[in-house]
């Protein structure tokens, strides 16, 4: 609660302001209620003075118009308030989870985040707006009906006050249930968002294993978790406000047999017990919505529980502090050994590699040997168990991760795009590159000339996931982005999947522009690059096992000529 307000603290001038705002309309709500008392007594009497009934008349208007415009006003200030403070804590939750380390999107699911940073906070923002409002106005008039009451009898307000306890016992258990199975309910939406989110980016695979059914089958299964947790946690909800009127009811008739005889005895008149009455009828209303807005408060507060752990989680990869600007020298990999934290034993076991600035290393390997986490640990998406990494000397652990990812480009086993044009999808490492730039980095990469076909060209929307294009084109593009980042130090990791002959050649082409005058380390599956490569690395089982030029080791009798013989051969040289 106190972190929400936190979050509120920017905005408290508005939120005073409004305070104040509902104050007054409390204040003319118990106005209103305290004129009952001489609408009976004067105005509806015969007797009643000219004067005096004229000024309860004007009164009265002037109560309603002062409650209005205070209320409305109030209203808007704390809702903007409430809405400004979340829509901040959003914009915290984002940031730090996009700065979460790789390890924490492999154990939380897209579905899960989006969930909770959509709905979750939604709950937070009702509770700190809507209800906050709402709660500050029914405060405010519950205190000046209350007063009110004490002021016409204080003996039947403090026996009807007695009630309110006993009332708010049972309530005050059932918050907690309901914040309990908030939480279910907002796990289980979750869930279905994940199946959501999993099946609508995955309809492809999804109908060309015809699982359809099974996937219906597990949404149904989880839509009806969703339901039976929401049912439960309506129904809880529902039954506060019927506790509270019964037990109002019992206090109404407790009352109506005292004020019998006191009027009867003449301590009271028909006037001040109707205005009772009637305050009190009045008081229900702010009560029973003071009760319901606790439980919503319940709801949010279990809500933001699961927000503030995703803003609370460390991140395993520390940032240094010194910046870099530039990569001269070599990379050495010094005694590295690395586990995830999920694999039994060590991927990538005590292992030694220096790259000179300006050289081209072909890493080699089975599938699994350790290629692609070997090239993660460069830009630091995980950092090593012992051992490390060091860049002109410096080790990677040192450098800030902006400067130390800014010296390295790279082009992915799969490649990402973005569902926006083709030019800023160029644009991604370097925003501020002039038209002429992205048009080199395009001709470099293979890919002006389908660019140019296109639609609209350059400003060709790709489609999700860059789904408009072919996977060599993709591919391209990917290449053109890192040839624009321009950096010194390239990471490729050759895709493995096989293109067609024609986009082959091209994709091998744009690579080969792209590692001119650079520092690269490629995880090759492809003879012409190892080739290319001043030296090759062979990687097993976490290991190096053989270095040296193609040449060498061609005919060395180990691991690279089987490969060699499996993996390169069918490609000689085309
Ligand atoms: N995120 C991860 N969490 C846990 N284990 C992982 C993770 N990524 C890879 N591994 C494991 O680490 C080992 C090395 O995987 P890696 O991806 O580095 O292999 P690779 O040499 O790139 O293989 P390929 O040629 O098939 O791409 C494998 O045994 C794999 O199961
Ligand atoms: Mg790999």
């Amino acid at each position: 609660m106190k972190r929400i307000l936190s979050y509120v603290r920017p905005y408290a001038g508005w939120l005073f302001a409004s305070v104040f705002l509902m104050a007054l309309a409390g204040g003319a709500q118990g106005l209103i209620a305290y004129l009952i008392k001489p609408i009976f007594d004067q105005v509806l009497n015969p007797q009643g003075t000219d004067s005096v009934v004229s000024g309860v008349m004007l009164v009265v208007v002037a109560a309603f118009l002062l409650r209005g415009v205070a209320d409305y006003f109030g209203n808007y200030l704390v809702n903007r308030a409430g809405i400004s403070a979340v829509t901040d804590l959003r914009q915290a939750v984002f940031e730090r989870v996009l700065r979460q380390d790789a390890q924490f999107f492999e154990t939380t699911s897209t579905g899960r985040l989006m969930s909770s940073i959509m709905n979750d906070i939604d709950k937070i923002q009702v509770a700190t707006s809507h209800i906050l409002a709402d709660w500050l106005r029914q405060t405010f008039v519950a205190v000046s009906l209350l007063f009110v009451i004490f002021q016409t009898s204080w003996k039947l307000a403090l026996f009807s006050v007695t009630v309110i306890p006993i009332v708010m016992l049972p309530t005050a258990q059932l918050g907690r249930r309901i914040r309990r199975s908030t939480r279910k309910a907002q796990d289980d939406t979750a869930e279905v968002n994940q199946i959501l989110q999993e099946t609508l980016s995955g309809h492809q695979v999804v109908k060309s294993f015809g699982s359809e059914v099974m996937e219906s089958a597990r949404f149904r299964e989880a839509g009806r978790r969703l339901r039976r947790s929401n049912l439960k946690y309506v129904m809880q909800q529902a039954i506060a406000s019927p506790l509270i009127e019964f037990m109002g009811a019992l206090t109404i008739v407790g009352l109506l047999i005292y004020a019998r005889s006191e009027i009867r005895t003449g301590v009271m008149t028909t006037g001040e017990f109707t205005s009772f009455v009637v305050t009190l009828l009045l008081l229900y209303e702010p009560m029973k919505r003071l009760v319901g807005i606790h439980n919503i408060f319940q709801q949010a507060l279990g809500a933001s529980q699961k927000v503030f752990e995703y803003l609370d989680r460390p991140t395993t990869v520390e940032p240094g502090r010194v910046t870099v600007k530039g990569f001269t020298r070599e990379i050495a990999i010094e005694h590295l050994t690395f586990r995830y934290p999920t694999s039994e034993g060590p991927v990538l076991t005590d292992l030694s590699l220096r790259v000179k600035a300006g050289e081209i290393v072909a890493l080699v390997g089975p599938s699994g040997a350790g290629k692609s986490t070997l090239a993660s640990l460069l830009p630091r998406f995980y950092d090593p168990e012992s051992g490390g990494i060091e860049i002109d000397g410096v080790n990677v652990r040192e450098l800030t991760l902006e400067s130390l990812r800014k010296l390295i480009g790279t082009v992915a086993q799969d490649t990402f795009l973005f569902n926006d044009t083709v030019a800023n999808n160029l644009r991604y490492g370097r925003p501020e590159a002039s038209e002429g730039e992205v048009r080199e980095a395009a001709r470099n990469a293979l890919a002006l000339e389908f660019i140019e076909e296109l639609p609209q060209g350059f400003e060709t929307m790709i489609g999700e996931r860059g789904t408009r294009l072919s996977g060599g084109q993709r591919q391209r593009i990917s290449i053109a982005r890192a040839l624009l980042k321009n950096a010194p130090i390239l990471v490729l990791d050759e895709a493995t999947s096989h293109l067609d002959t024609e986009s082959e050649v091209l994709v091998q082409g744009a690579l080969g522009n792209l590692m001119q005058g650079r520092t690269v380390i490629v995880i090759a599956h492809r003879l012409s690059t190892v080739r290319r490569a001043d030296r090759i690395v062979v990687l097993e089982k976490g290991r190096i096992v053989e270095t040296g030029r193609h040449e060498e080791l061609v005919g060395a009798g180990g691991m690279y000529q089987r490969l060699y013989e499996l993996q390169f051969s069918e490609g000689v040289d085309s």
